[in-house]
């Protein structure tokens, strides 16, 4: 049901609203984009990705091999690749999860018919042949024009293994490590950009208590030198959603020492990790408006672990790191619930859109994402099946969303209705600015409104407006999905929805939708 809301925002964000009875006639909602005030600029690593070694994330979706009739360059799937090099995935996160915290990096690397088969004991007892190890990774990372994201060890492993791997992967000397590289295929050292040490440590990584793990943080990043000729970021641990004592105790004990903490938040329509999560197709309006209502959640979470880190960081020299982030859903039937294979829909697409324009909301904090996961994994980007790929609506909104890379975030503000079923009222969009490095003023629109269209009435402060282009996304129903090996039917479509008459900008954004609007 749609209100006639009022919702006072800043850069975006709904500060206060109040709701009464809706009017027949789609209301005019009022936009303010500044473009005379810049603000931070959006780092291209909010676009970042997942890969863990989790049902067929990396065997099947990644590595074929290279005898595989399907197409490949050294064992990597060409069509993949070509698919990731067209949305500028900015870093892959690798090799997990909670898979990282029982890795040994020595398993994956030297003569692939000699490497040994483990348990995978946190997806589905699934065997891990280790056939994709270091070098794989990183040669897919340089097929796809990204960087490298490295999840290290805690849990299970020690400072001196992680050392070792370091030193193998970085080192440019002819010390012994660097040389079993150059003996593996790898002359030059690689650069790492960024180090993940442990993940998930209150929890898979290790059930520790944030003062332990604090204390461990330190030792393990007391192993990377100032001599050290690779400087990748070092990225602790972060808490799991609302768990702020552990970002406060981490920025307390540890903050000096990293460059950045993750968080964790997912979005699960039922908010039920027990039972049922909430089907990814086949839902119903309540469905959709629970699963926006609990993504939304998201803004105020940041904004509470930004708060603490700024009482220990005033500077915000330490990056906040939301390296998990996404719809997490009941598998799909007949398949390994260990595997955590779901189907992505339209929803997803505007879920992803509508986080992104929170990320916007925060990248004097927000430096990097990375959502989970890349491939067949939760809410994927890529679902194959065998020879066949399909590029999911989820990936058409980060395709939509690169001109945001790297761009300067221009304040927004705007007075959103609100829409209400099953007891939750969500605002009906969420929207943030930019100006992009090609000089144009983007705004990205997330349409959460599952029935009604929107229209804005946009005043861009210090831009004559003289064109209004872009691209949309949308469908007839609120679960449209695409399929592998066809023509991606939620895929986006040249947006003609944006009429200037003299200075007014009116944008008609369909409901269900993301637009991203480019103004000249
Ligand atoms: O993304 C799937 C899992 O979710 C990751 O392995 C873990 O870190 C998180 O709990």
């Amino acid at each position: 049901m749609r209100h006639y809301a009022v919702s006072l925002t800043a850069l975006g964000l709904l500060a206060f609203g109040w709701s009464a009875a809706a009017s027949a006639a789609t209301p005019v909602t009022q936009v303010t984009v500044d473009t005379t005030k810049p603000g931070a600029p959006i780092s291209r690593q909010i676009f970042g990705q997942f890969a863990e070694h989790l049902g067929t994330g990396i065997y099947g979706g990644i590595w074929v091999g290279k005898d595989s009739p399907i197409p490949n360059t050294r064992g990597i799937r060409n069509d993949v690749v070509a698919a990731l090099k067209a949305i500028k995935v900015p870093n892959v996160r690798w090799p997990g999860g909670c898979f990282a915290d029982e890795y040994d990096w020595r398993d994956g690397i030297g003569p692939r018919d000699q490497r040994p088969v483990r348990k995978n004991n946190w997806w589905g007892d699934a065997p891990e042949t280790n056939q994709f190890g270091t070098h794989e990774f990183m040669d897919f990372i340089d097929q796809i024009g990204s960087e490298a994201y490295i999840s290290v060890n805690v849990g299970s492993s020690s400072p001196k293994d992680m050392r070792e791997w370091v030193e193998y992967m970085t080192s440019p000397g002819t010390d012994t490590l660097a040389n079993e590289r150059r003996k593996n295929g790898r002359d030059a050292p690689w650069k790492v950009a960024f180090w993940g040490i442990g993940n998930e440590s209150w929890g898979c990584g290790g059930k520790m208590r944030p003062e332990y793990y604090a204390d461990e943080y330190r030792r393990f990043q007391a192993f990377f030198h100032k001599s050290d000729t690779n400087q990748g970021l070092k990225i602790a641990s972060g808490a799991n959603a609302e768990h702020y004592e552990w970002t406060d105790t981490l920025m307390k004990v540890a903050g000096g020492d990293m460059d950045g903490i993750s968080l964790h938040y997912y979005t699960l329509p039922t908010g039920d990790w027990n039972s049922s999560k909430g089907a990814a197709t086949g839902f119903g309006t309540d469905q959709w408006v629970s699963t926006f209502s609990r993504t939304l959640k998201m803004e105020e979470i940041i904004s509470k672990h930004e708060a603490i880190m700024d009482k220990y960081d005033p500077q915000k020299r330490v990056g906040l790191f939301v390296d998990e982030w996404g719809t997490w859903y009941d598998v799909e039937k007949g398949t390994n619930p260990g595997f955590l294979y779901q189907k992505n829909t339209l929803r997803d697409a505007v879920v992803a859109a509508a986080n992104f324009n929170i990320f916007h909301h925060h990248v004097d904090r927000v430096k990097m994402t990375s959502i989970a996961q890349t491939i067949n994994v939760l809410q994927a980007m890529i679902l194959t099946d065998k020879d066949k790929i399909e590029l999911t609506p989820t990936y058409y909104a980060f395709k939509m969303y690169v001109p945001f890379q790297d761009a300067t975030a221009l304040p927004l503000t705007f007075t959103a209705p609100q829409y209400s079923a099953g007891g939750n009222t969500i605002p009906a969009f969420n929207a943030s600015a930019a100006l992009g490095k090609d000089g144009h003023v983007y705004i990205g629109i997330a349409n959460m409104d599952p029935v009604d269209n929107i229209v804005l009435s946009v005043d861009v402060s210090g831009l004559k407006v003289t064109k209004v282009g872009g691209q949309v996304l949308t469908a007839d129903k609120m679960d449209a999905a695409n399929l592998p090996g066809v023509k991606a039917a939620v895929a986006p479509v040249d947006y003609k929805g944006g009429k200037i008459k003299g200075n007014q900008l009116t944008l008609d954004i369909p409901s269900k939708s993301v637009v991203v609007v480019q103004l000249n």
